[in-house]
């Protein structure tokens, strides 16, 4: 699978954000593991610490394995402002896993996150790479019924 991302982009370090992003959407857990890690430098030419030090930094990517869907909710004022409290525990409550858990199942990840760039629609989370806003618990609920539906 790495070499088949790789091939997909050029030897330029200013695609290592968009190569870890595009291995981690084709992993099942959202994970990029050591040994890949130490490809994409190998590919880019930088050094590993750069790679690892990318991956700690931003909240898209993770060496941490988490479930099918990674629930991102965010965590700023203007959310907050707008009952993003309700939201979390809205979630909390359907999923009976605190904010940083994964579900028995492996099938949810809940955690914060900051601005999702969608502040003129707050309450706003991400569930993998679909953002969704102007949230209440009811809007919530039905995500998260259409996700379990869609469970193979
Ligand atoms: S503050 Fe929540 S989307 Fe910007």
């Amino acid at each position: 699978m790495i070499h088949e991302v790789l091939s997909r982009f050029p030897r330029e370090e200013t695609y290592l954000i968009e190569i870890l992003r595009a291995i981690i959407d084709a992993h099942p857990s959202h994970v990029i593991t050591e040994a890949q890690m130490k490809e994409v430098a190998s590919y880019l030419n930088i050094t590993q610490s750069k790679v690892s030090s990318t991956v700690s930094f931003y909240s898209l990517l993770s060496d941490t394995p988490k479930g099918k869907y990674v629930i991102q909710v965010c965590r700023d004022v203007p959310c907050y402002v707008s009952d993003s409290t309700s939201i979390v525990s809205t979630l909390e409550s359907l999923l009976a896993i605190k904010i940083g858990q994964t579900t028995y199942d492996g099938l949810f990840t809940l955690e914060f996150v900051s601005c999702l760039g969608c502040c003129d629609h707050a309450p706003a989370m991400r569930i993998n790479s679909t953002t969704y806003s102007d949230l209440t618990p009811t809007k919530v609920k039905a995500i998260i019924h259409g996700l379990r539906e869609a469970k193979p």
